[in-house]
């Protein structure tokens, strides 16, 4: 039985932020962010927006996508690292925003990588036979996990939303995915505390440990190993050639990192979806944004195979080759 995607959409916040107008509440520039990441622009959500207000109108533009209602989705996983409050999952929060009535929820937390865990996760409970629609969404309101006196995070990251609904397809649809965590990396990017681990205390507000922190170079070197590693790995399990990739989706964390994934796979960077210029890093939501951009702008055809590839916080990875079928 075959998976794929039947309804997508997604939704970034209107209000734009530039590097000039982080150049002045930080000591950075326009030409070390451009250079270092290849972003020049990221949106950030309204005060009185929180992530499942984006997951909500993603949501719902990939159910009028998919020509469903609400009412017809068996199960909401939201894949995020920000979410609305530790507890009730996002997931649960959306249910009753998008009136899924139907649905059982929880929210699934892989890093980055969140949405390809939620999409490989969800696709077993469609095959299992358990559940035929199965609402996955990607949902982010990371700015507010990023300390503005960081430079060294807070200028790379955006918030905002993708949805899919993933249902059985007769044609194409997802031909393998491959999962990875390494939990003894798992210091080099961290939100340290407001967990049982370290609750909220004066020390905490003193030290700004309820804000991200993150080693960026062994970030960096990870994620360069892993899309490629785990991009070939999934590609060989579905026996799909390299050659036979037309679209490339990396999570969107560093135009540096992307170029050199693609360069590594012999990918040209025609077939490479890149929207961190844009919106930055926007974590879970990145591969559903980026892969919505190409199907709304009408460039994703039917028979396109299409490699999503994810990297962050666990260490984890992820990746899933596709063949688009609507
Ligand atoms: O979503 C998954 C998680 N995130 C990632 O995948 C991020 C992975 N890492 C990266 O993308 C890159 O490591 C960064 C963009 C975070 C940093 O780029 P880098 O080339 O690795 O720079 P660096 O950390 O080696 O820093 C180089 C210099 C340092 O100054 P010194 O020590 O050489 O004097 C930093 O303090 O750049 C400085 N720096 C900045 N300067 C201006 C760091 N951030 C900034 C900034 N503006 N925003």
């Amino acid at each position: 039985m075959m998976v794929g995607i039947v309804g997508l959409g997604s939704y970034v916040p209107e209000q734009v932020v530039t590097n000039a107008d982080l150049e002045k509440i930080l000591d950075t520039t326009d030409g070390w962010i451009k250079s270092r990441s290849g972003i020049t622009e990221r949106r950030f959500a309204r005060k009185d927006q929180a992530t499942s207000d984006l997951a909500q109108i993603a949501a719902e533009r990939a159910l009028e996508d998919a020509h469903l209602s609400p009412n017809d989705i068996d199960l909401i996983i939201v894949g995020t690292n920000s979410p609305d409050m530790l507890y009730p999952a996002t997931a649960c929060l959306l249910q009753e925003m998008i009136g899924a009535r139907n649905a059982a929820a929880f929210d699934l937390q892989a890093g980055c990588p969140g949405w390809v865990y939620a999409v490989t996760a969800g696709t077993q409970f469609i095959q299992s036979g358990m559940y035929k629609n199965v609402l996955v969404v990607g949902a982010e309101v990371i700015t507010r996990m990023m300390d503005n006196t960081d430079r060294g995070t807070y200028v790379l990251f955006g918030d905002g939303a993708g949805a899919t609904v993933l249902s059985t397809v007769e044609h194409g649809g997802f031909l393998s995915f491959e999962l990875f965590a390494d939990g003894s990396l798992a210091q080099y990017l961290t939100l340290p505390a407001g967990g049982s681990r370290k609750p909220f205390s004066k020390e905490v507000l003193k030290e700004r440990s309820y804000f991200t922190k993150m080693d960026g170079q062994a970030v960096f070197r990870f994620s360069v190993r892993e899309i490629s590693r785990i991009s070939k790995k999934v590609l060989d399990k579905a026996n799909v050639p390299l050659e036979s990739v037309d679209w490339f989706v990396p999570h969107q964390a560093n135009l540096r990192i992307i170029q050199s994934g693609a360069q590594e796979l012999g990918i040209p960077m025609e077939k490479v979806v890149v929207t961190i210029d844009k919106y930055g890093n926007s974590s879970a939501a990145s591969i559903p944004i980026a892969l919505d951009k190409i199907y709304t702008e009408g460039k994703l055809k039917n028979g396109d195979k299409v490699l999503m590839v994810s990297f962050g916080a666990g260490m984890t990875s992820g990746a899933i080759i596709m063949e688009w079928s609507r």
